[in-house]
């Protein structure tokens, strides 16, 4: 296998219920943060990784304006297809839902409200995308009741992984980009329903561990992990996003400029790409990347 041949699934769906009203009449991952559409970051986490090949679910009616804001991937110079999850029934299914997209090839999966920011990010990606083994990450939260949490031995060794557990084993949580070998789709229709009714991607990583194929990597304190859910935490983020991109002069996670360092546009599309965003100051940017 070569690394170019993962293929990539973001995760758009569900009702967005603990944003309402902003998502009452919008999907929260098309939503605001900062400067750029929520989407626009777990992509550009995927084309960190070096995966050009991207499959989007989201719901039968926010299909359509997803597909207005991010086309068939020729302006990020990848390719991206779509699918409709009817409901949100679990991470897992995404694996069901991306059967035919998957095909025989490895694949990653980032949920789309995932925003990962720092130093080295994008060599630990490089680094799992081009592993045999599957790959999830760990990052120390004040709160890790809230989401998948990682068990490790005395000798640090990742022993067992629990679902937003009462009594959490560590302050790990498991973030929301995975790296797994083909055999996923196999495991996520061997795996049953969770009592909240769910495919639970936690259930995944705990068979992957007692095979022995699962390396659970942390990321360290130098690295952001931002959380989207309530909106305090998405105003923290954009806040965040502002506060680094004012400073630096910079843009975190903008598409079109990876694929433009990544050699996957040309100049002239990057040139093209600007001169339609020029009145919002992101085409500005892009345009300023080219004098440089
Ligand atoms: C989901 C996963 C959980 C993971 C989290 C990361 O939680 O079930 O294991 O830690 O995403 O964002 P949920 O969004 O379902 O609460």
């Amino acid at each position: 296998m070569s690394y170019s041949d993962r293929k990539g699934i973001i995760l758009a769906g569900g009702t967005g219920s603990r944003l309402f009203p902003i998502t009452k009449g919008i999907s929260k991952q098309l939503i605001p943060v900062y400067d750029k559409p929520m989407i626009f970051y777990p992509l550009s986490t995927l084309m960190l990784a070096g995966i050009k090949d991207i499959l989007i679910i989201t719901t039968k009616e926010d299909l359509k304006i997803f597909k207005s804001c991010l086309g068939n991937g020729d302006n990020f110079g990848v390719k991206i297809s779509y699918e409709i999850q009817p409901k949100p029934e679990g991470i897992a299914q995404a694996f069901i839902i991306g059967e035919k997209f998957i095909g025989n090839s490895p694949v990653a999966l980032i949920l789309g409200d995932n925003i990962f920011y720092g130093e080295g990010i994008s060599s630990l990606l490089k680094g799992a995308n081009k592993k045999k083994n599957s790959s999830i990450f760990a990052y120390q939260v004040s709160d890790p009741e809230r989401y998948g949490v990682v068990e490790f031995s005395k000798d640090g060794k990742a022993i067992g992984i629990q679902e937003k557990p009462k009594d959490p084993k560590s302050k790990f949580a498991i973030t929301g980009i995975y790296f797994y070998d083909n055999s996923v789709v196999k495991k996520a229709k061997e795996i049953s329903s969770s009592p909240r009714g769910e495919l639970e991607i936690s259930d995944i990583n705990d068979i992957y561990l007692k095979e022995g194929n699962l390396s659970v990597e942390v990321f360290e304190r130098g690295i952001a992990w931002l959380d989207t859910g309530t909106v305090d935490s998405l105003h923290e983020a954009s806040s965040f996003i502002r506060t680094i991109e004012h400073r630096q002069g910079l843009k975190i996670c903008c598409p079109e400029e990876i694929a433009w360092r990544n050699g996957w546009i040309s100049n002239l599309k990057l040139e093209k790409l600007a001169l339609n965003y020029l009145k919002s100051g992101y085409g500005s940017y892009l345009l300023s990347l080219l004098e440089d």
